[in-house]
Order: C-alpha cells, then sequence, then structure tokens
C-alpha cells in the first residue's frame, strides 16, 4: 500500500499504514539513522508488542535498546523526560541516532520532545499503538510534557522523519480507549470532508467493532486529511486550528474533572456537541440538520454525548484560560456544514454557557 506523504519541503516525511506493518518496521526506520536507535515505550506497549519492533530491528540491522517508563498522563513529565535523556546518553545516541515513539499519545510527545531537546535535537520517527495517536498525535510534529501550570505548555514543533502505523494494533486496546479515538475519526469528516463523514455513518458499526478494514480505512484517510492540515500550516498559525474542533469545550470539561472522569476523546466528543449547538446558536450554522448528524454518529460509536452536572459559568470560565484563547477571549472552531468550519472568537460568554448547559445533564 503507498504512503502517505506530509508536504514540507526538505522535511516531508511518509506515513506508512498498513496492517501488519509493525514486523517490518525495522526496514523503514533503517534510512532514517546513522547510529543506534532508542525506542521509547511505556511499560505496557514494550510488554504487549516491544518484542515485535525489537525484533524487526535487529532483523533489519539495527543497533537498538528500548527505555520504558509508567504508562498514563502522569508520567508526561520533565522529570521522565530527563530521564529519558540519561537513556539516550547510556545508548549512545549522537547527532546520527534515531529516537522513536513507539505507543500512544504520552510516548509519542514525550519521545517526540525529547529528541527535540537532545543534542539540540536528533532525527526521530513515531510508530502509534493507539487508535487516537494514530489519527491524530503521531502526525505532525507536535512535542511536550505537562507542566505544573498546565498540560502541554512546554515543548517544541519536531516533526518525525517517518510514522509507521499498524492499524491493527488498536485490537489490543481497552474498548473504551479505542471508542473515544474514534472521536477524533467524526472530526475529521466534520471538519474537512463530507464523503469522509457519510463514509463513517454507512459504517459505523464496523467502526465500533473494530473491523480491520474499516479501522485502516478510517485510519488512512483521518491521516490523509491531518497531513494536508500540517502541510497548510505547520505551526498553526491559522487554519490548522481547525484540528481544534470540540477541544475548547472539551478542554473545559477535563479540566472541571481535574482529567479523571473523561478520556480526551469522549470530552472532544461532547465538545463538538457543544460546539455546533453554539454555532446554531450564533446563526452560524448553514446546515442545520449537521447536529443532529453528528450527534447520531457519535450515538452509533457508542461516544458519551453529556457532561453530567456542571457548573456552566465555571466551564465557561476556564475557556478564557484555555491555551487557545486569545488575549483572554475565548476561541472556538465552530462548523456552519459538513466540512466547513471557521475559528471565531466569541465575546457572548451568555451563548457559551448556554451551549454548555445544552450538552450537560439538567
Ligand atoms: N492535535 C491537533 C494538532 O496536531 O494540531
Amino acid at each position: 500500500m503507498s504512503a502517505l506523504t506530509v508536504a514540507l519541503g526538505e522535511r516531508s516525511y511518509p506515513i506508512h499504514i498498513e496492517p501488519g506493518i509493525l514486523g517490518r518496521a525495522g526496514t523503514l526506520l533503517a534510512p532514517h539513522t546513522r547510529g543506534r536507535v532508542l525506542v521509547i515505550a511505556d511499560e505496557t506497549v514494550a510488554m504487549c508488542h516491544g518484542a515485535v519492533l525489537a525484533a524487526s530491528l535487529s532483523a533489519a540491522g539495527i543497533d537498538h535498546r528500548m527505555a520504558t517508563f509508567p504508562a498514563g498522563e502522569p508520567s508526561k513529565t520533565l522529570a521522565t523526560a530527563e530521564r529519558m535523556w540519561a537513556a539516550c546518553a547510556e545508548a549512545g545516541i549522537d547527532r546520527g541516532g534515531l529516537v522513536v515513539g513507539f505507543g500512544g499519545g504520552v510516548s509519542g510527545d514525550l519521545a517526540g520532545f525529547v529528541a527535540a531537546c537532545w543534542m539540540r535535537g536528533v532525527r526521530f520517527a513515531q510508530i502509534p499503538t493507539t487508535l487516537l495517536a494514530m489519527v491524530d498525535s503521531s502526525v505532525g510534529g507536535k512535542t511536550a510534557v505537562n507542566a505544573p501550570f498546565g498540560k502541554n505548555l512546554v515543548g517544541a514543533f519536531h516533526q518525525p522523519g517517518v510514522v509507521v502505523i499498524d492499524p491493527t494494533l488498536v485490537a489490543t486496546m481497552a474498548p473504551r480507549e479505542y471508542r473515544a479515538g474514534l472521536a477524533e475519526v467524526v472530526k475529521y469528516g466534520v471538519i474537512k470532508d463530507p464523503a469522509f463523514l457519510a463514509w463513517q455513518e454507512a459504517n459505523a458499526g464496523a467502526l465500533v467493532a473494530g473491523e480491520p478494514d474499516a479501522v485502516a480505512h478510517a485510519v488512512r484517510e483521518s491521516c490523509r486529511i491531518k497531513a494536508w492540515y500540517v502541510a497548510e500550516d505547520e505551526t498553526e498559525q491559522g487554519v490548522r486550528a481547525h484540528l481544534n474542533y470540540g477541544h475548547t469545550f472539551g478542554h473545559a470539561i477535563e479540566r472541571d474533572t481535574r482529567y479523571e472522569r473523561w478520556l480526551h476523546g469522549e470530552a472532544v466528543g461532547i465538545g463538538m456537541g457543544m460546539a455546533a449547538d453554539l454555532s446554531a446558536r450564533l446563526g452560524l450554522l448553514a446546515d442545520p440538520d449537521l447536529p443532529r448528524r453528528q450527534g447520531a454518529l457519535l450515538d452509533a460509536l457508542a461516544l458519551p454525548r453529556r457532561a453530567g452536572r456542571a457548573d456552566p459559568e465555571r466551564l465557561t470560565g476556564h475557556c478564557r484560560l484555555d491555551k487557545k484563547a486569545a488575549a483572554g477571549r475565548c476561541r472556538f472552531v465552530l462548523p456552519r456544514r459538513a466540512g466547513e468550519v471557521e475559528t471565531v472568537v466569541v465575546e457572548d460568554l451568555a451563548a457559551v454557557a448556554a451551549s454548555f448547559a445544552a450538552g450537560m445533564d439538567p
């Protein structure tokens, strides 16, 4: 199957998507290193999939080591990055070496940040193992760790040289985590591609069941759309912000529940419903049927659509602190019709609060 390309001139890179490709990863990574390879993975991914990757690296004649950390968001810190830099030193990663992020969003963001800083930047590859990482975080070069004052606030743009995606790996995901990743897939259809949205509506049963052909198609189409945004606007000065559809509402919901109640994708799915509601309230919605279609698809994918109970005014306050807020003003990505969204600075905070309320339990 032909690779997709993220078109960034001399820094362009391929995204290889193919069932079973993990067993050939070594061959695909070999051209990206003139020295040693350090694979950074959480302990669970290392246990589930590490042997297959290690065997393929050895078969390709690559001198490699694996550094692990405890699975989960609390590991995405400067302290873990420091441990990984020590592992780079021990593994002998020099300017010709390669760091590989192997796992979900935490591994990818952390490994990318480690690679961006080590020796002022070494080459980097992404091998995502979760749906969310396959369709979003492994492509586009956003790397970061969390800081006490906010998530993802310390980071760098550092593009991978290659992304290797084996969609069959989602079969080992917890069902709830897998479904949460589907919210980002829905996002791509709504913001950019009506045909992809219609395909998801027709194949929701296959998607929620994790049927391999459906998963592979969804991953490929999502990566194709993501690659377009990254090539258009690498550092998010404009149109790349459309990828944040549902995220301003979603981040507020996550923050309000101290990141404990909702998985990120679940919060994004709920946030997309609130964004569609806000678009209607502000008179921006050109297709009044879009909120119903989007909601029905999220239902078919067994994703939650309501955020429980919380104070809408407090949630609105969280939006003003969102790192995407412009000088304390709330900025939202709002849909007009399937495949068309726009970024809007919203002054009418009462409308924002009403959209939060519309997406919560009474
Ligand atoms: N996750 C949004 C982006 O990569 O821009």
